[in-house]
């Protein structure tokens, strides 16, 4: 016997070079993030019918989201630009990135998060990282513009999506996407937050069209929570709110972005209630065995929507991000479920509840 492959995924940069900044290899910062698997969801037939529906499941990241992309071009620029530290504003993911990556390039981290709003599990992760955690008494809003107001002033390197390094990762799962299907979808869906990342996907399709890798782009179709919905009403919302916390954001850094996509796209950007995200996050659990955090449901909410009010088509193909792992949020999985059964060590009560 031999071996079958000869060297293993290389993790975003290496892998993609070729589209991204030139960068050192001794300053490439990499967890081997990315190579995510594009999931048919093969039990979903009842709902989209003779659409064919993928997952891009991001949660498999190394840190559990889509994050780590950016993350290792903007902390692997940062080491090359000799910075000794990195900042940023997070509502649980890009902190946990941010945290593991800084801890792998000997950098310091510090990461501002709304107290109280953010899961459990990122914040572990931010804290196990050893990142100097400050929870704030305010909005992830809040939050942003105060880390935008120090890295303009201090030596820290901000790692928020607003630094263009983090874009530039980012795009690779689109490339990803049309390398797995060979083409691109009909359409993308994808929940919005900051907007960064529909901003990526759609830079990354773009450039593989440029190249002529693919003939055809995607429509770019965005859902942001119903409670935090400004691109959608078209102003910065004060106070959001959503069980979906990741996206729990009033005024997204990359708005203008994410109005190029869905504009040049031909897609939209809509919204979907809570009770839609939390039945599609059920969905993916109980029928395609993929536990994805709340906020990730959106696209596949939205999708759901979409195929009801008509506007796709039996033979599209589509895709749905999944952002992030739902271990992240374990809380709000329990919270949301019935509780599981209590019964005493005794075999006959046991078999009867299992129906024998
Ligand atoms: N899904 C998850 C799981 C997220 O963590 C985020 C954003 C989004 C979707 C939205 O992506 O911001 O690019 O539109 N999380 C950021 C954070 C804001 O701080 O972790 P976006």
């Amino acid at each position: 016997m031999q071996l079958t492959r000869k060297g293993l995924w290389d993790g975003v940069i290496k892998e993609f070079r070729k589209f991204l900044p030139e960068i050192d290899d001794d300053c490439i910062v990499t967890l081997r993030e990315g190579n995510t698997p594009l999931i048919e969801a093969v039990n979903l037939k009842d709902i989209f019918g003779a659409i064919r529906v993928l997952l891009k499941y991001e949660g498999l990241n190394p840190t559990g989201s889509f994050k780590d992309r950016g993350m290792t071009l903007a902390v692997s620029k940062a080491k090359e630009e000799g910075a000794r530290a990195v900042l940023c504003a997070s509502t649980g993911n890009t902190s946990a990135s941010c945290a593991a990556y800084a801890s792998k390039a000997g950098l310091k981290a510090y990461v501002l998060v709304p107290e109280g709003s953010i899961a459990l599990g990122k914040l572990s992760q931010a804290i196990m990282h050893g990142a100097v955690v400050l929870q704030i008494r305010g909005s992830f809003d809040e939050a942003l513009s105060i880390v935008k107001e120090i890295s303009k002033n201090y030596p820290v390197k901000m790692v928020n999506s607003i630094n263009p390094y983090r874009i530039e990762g980012q795009k690779t799962a689109a490339f990803e996407v049309c390398e797995h299907l060979g083409y691109a979808p009909t359409y993308h869906f994808l929940p919005v937050g900051n907007a960064g990342n529909i901003t990526a996907y759609w830079q990354g399709y773009r450039e593989y069209e440029s190249y002529g890798i693919i003939s055809s782009l995607p429509k770019m179709m965005g859902f942001q929570a119903e409670g935090a919905a400004p691109i959608v009403l078209g102003h910065p919302v004060d106070n959001p709110q959503t069980v979906a916390s990741a996206i729990r954001i009033g005024n997204p850094a990359s708005w203008q972005g994410a109005l190029k996509a869905r504009d040049e796209s031909g897609g939209v950007i809509e919204t979907v209630t809570d009770e839609e995200i939390l039945e599609s996050y059920r969905l993916l659990a109980s029928r395609e065995g993929i536990f994805c955090e709340p906020a990730s449901a959106a696209s596949l909410a939205g999708a759901i929507r979409m195929k009801k009010e008509g506007v796709l088509s039996d033979g599209d193909t589509i895709v749905c991000t999944l952002t992030g792992h739902g271990l992240k949020d374990p809380d709000t999985a329990i919270r949301t479920s019935p509780k599981p059964l209590q019964v005493e060590p005794d075999i006959k009560k046991i078999l009867k509840i299992m129906g024998f």
